[in-house]
């Protein structure tokens, strides 16, 4: 019998860890949890800033979040390491920004996967998932659109390196 693929693990990375990332999270582990890999992945999310160390996602992000069926609750702020880049195999940066800061600390011999998380959607135009925080309550929505749809490109992306 052919050895197993190791389970992979994956960060999301926005600059405060509590919308975009937290978010990104919860859509993911959602979609997850209804395929054949659930279980197999270990999902977890950061942020480049230290701004909101330990607090729980952004309210309107949690809200947003629950009238899909997703809870965000349980998930607390905290700020990327450079051993993340050791012991995740993908890391997905939500902006540029948070892309750029990303880069500048990630060590030469890092084997993680470091990309834009839209970047995972063929043919896509944008690149960026919008920050929230300074907006209005639309924005939260478009986080969870964009998430959606990444997610599942992620998923896929996953299942053909892990299942094949
Ligand atoms: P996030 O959003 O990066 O998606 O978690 C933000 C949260 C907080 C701040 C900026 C963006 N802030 O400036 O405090």
């Amino acid at each position: 019998m052919p050895a197993q693929p190791a389970n992979p693990a994956v960060l999301f990375v926005c600059l405060g860890n509590i919308c975009r990332s937290p978010t990104a999270q919860g859509v993911f582990e959602h979609q997850l949890a209804q395929t054949e890999l659930a279980g197999r992945v270990r999902v977890d999310s950061a942020g480049t800033a230290a701004y909101h160390l330990g607090k729980s996602p952004d309210s309107r992000a949690q809200s947003f979040a629950t009238k899909r069926g997703i809870d965000l609750s349980s998930l607390k702020a905290r700020q990327v390491t450079v051993n993340d880049f050791y012991t995740f195999d993908w890391i997905l940066a939500m902006d540029r920004q948070n892309m750029a800061n990303l880069e500048a600390i990630r060590p030469s011999d890092s084997t993680a996967q470091l990309v834009l998380f839209l970047s995972l959607l063929p043919n896509t135009t944008q690149l960026e998932v919008p920050d929230p925080y300074f907006g209005g309550e639309e924005g939260f929505e478009t986080v969870l659109d964009l998430c959606e749809t990444a997610s599942q490109a992620l998923l896929d992306r996953l299942k053909q390196e892990v299942l094949n």
